[in-house]
């Protein structure tokens, strides 16, 4: 994980969570509980931990997502993520392969980026303005992490309360 912000880029484990931790997110980094390389499935791979993460936030399930130039509408998918959004549910995602990019507006603060790569556990929490795209190599496998049916939906509009006037 890598934090591009205003005048600054950190990439210290310890500094990035501090960093985060300012503006309500949570990161945390992985290393898979078995090295048999028989054991393919993310959700077995990594499954201790995302128990772990569930008792903490109250989340119940996890599912595996996976977006390439191979995926159909790839452009499509994408051009719903790259909008700033947000969503009234977390937003979890362990990278397990590939790379993407976190954008935050802590609107407080000036915008900053988050690159995430794998074994990173990034949590956006309900109502963080965000988007989200991949970088040029066009790759990314992750675990969503969430409570029972979550809102998926993005929305675009600034919630009232965040309107600076
Ligand atoms: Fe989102």
């Amino acid at each position: 994980m890598k934090i591009k912000a205003k005048d600054k880029t950190i990439t210290d484990k310890q500094e990035i969570k501090v960093f985060l931790e300012k503006y309500g997110l949570y990161a945390e980094f992985w290393q898979p509980e078995t090295t048999d390389k028989s054991t393919s499935e993310p959700l077995i791979r990594y499954k201790n931990q995302i128990e772990k993460l569930k008792k903490k936030f109250g989340y119940s399930s996890a599912d595996v997502c996976a977006m390439s130039h191979e995926t159909a509408n790839l452009d499509k998918m994408l051009n719903a993520f790259v909008k700033e959004h947000h969503h009234t549910d977390d937003e979890v995602r362990f990278t397990v392969e590939g790379e993407g990019i976190f954008g935050v507006n802590p609107l407080t603060d000036p915008l900053f980026e988050v690159y995430v790569q794998p074994g990173d556990l990034l949590v956006v929490p309900a109502n963080t303005r965000h988007w989200f795209n991949l970088t040029d190599k066009k790759n990314i496998c992750c675990i969503r992490i969430f409570k029972e049916n979550p809102k998926w939906e993005a929305v675009y509009e600034m919630p009232k309360e965040h309107i600076i006037s």
